[in-house]
């Protein structure tokens, strides 16, 4: 089975002072929240699209839904985590309670906040994800990337070639993922917020997917310019 997991249980602080967290903003006629669960919940392969919201904002979500989306029995809208990480663990442990979880079981997630990933990217994480256990979408960098340790002077510059920024989907097993988290000590939680970087610490393989340019992230004002123009350009 394979299981969408829609996270949403940010605030959206850089966003600067919001009345609403940055999911819940408009996007051409509807919010982005719904922009990005309309990509999933089209797509048979998915047994059921979880969306994990902060607890205020449960009740406002699915009245979003309801309002914008015709059929809405694949849909269910629970509580997020305190971090990225932990509103993951929530939605696997939710389909764990309902539905019981084997070995086979797969979650796509993915971040409310990346309403342009295409059927091509979350097709291309299913196989993924059902072939090799693991998944993490990403794009080649273009820019150089320099690394700092003091954040004065470059320490290194790592061969760009081998360079990647990291987007989402991010797909998983998701007993193995639930098992590793629930290993993991305090302070091993505090460096991992990345679910992929679980895995590759604990030396299990990840496999690349690739992006798109256009997958953006809404994380600054600025964003939402460059979302509003790629809208447009979509509906051109
Ligand atoms: N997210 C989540 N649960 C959390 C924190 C974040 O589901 N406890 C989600 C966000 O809602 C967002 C995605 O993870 O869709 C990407 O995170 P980010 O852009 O960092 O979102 P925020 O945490 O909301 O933003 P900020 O860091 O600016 O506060």
């Amino acid at each position: 089975r394979v299981f969408a997991i829609i996270l949403a249980g940010g605030v959206g602080s850089r966003m600067g002072n919001m009345e609403k967290p940055k999911q819940f903003i408009e996007l051409g006629n509807k919010p982005i929240i719904i922009h990005t669960i309309e990509k999933f919940f089209v797509m048979s392969e998915f047994q059921k699209v979880l969306v994990l919201c902060p607890r205020q904002w449960i009740r406002h979500t699915e009245d979003l839904i309801r309002r914008f989306i015709p059929e809405t029995e694949k849909i269910c809208v629970i509580e997020g985590g305190e971090t990225r990480n932990d509103t993951i663990i929530q939605g696997i442990t939710y389909i764990e309670k309902e539905y019981g979880l084997t070995e086979e079981d797969v979650i796509v997630t993915h971040d409310a906040v990346r309403p342009f990933v295409t059927h091509r990217i979350i097709q291309d994480n299913i196989h993924m994800v059902m072939e090799h256990g693991a998944c993490d979408t990403v794009l080649s960098a273009t820019d150089t990337i320099v690394c700092s340790e003091d954040g004065n002077a470059i320490s290194s510059i790592p061969d760009r070639t081998k360079m990647y920024q990291g987007q989402t989907p991010q797909s998983f097993r998701a007993k193995r993922l639930k098992e590793i988290f629930m290993e993991l000590s305090e302070e091993e939680k505090a460096i991992l917020t990345d679910a992929a970087k679980i895995l590759v610490l604990k030396g299990e393989k990840v496999q690349l997917v690739e992006g798109e340019v256009f997958n953006i992230k809404i994380t600054y004002p600025f964003d939402v310019l460059v979302a509003k123009s790629l809208l447009k350009g979509e509906t051109e």
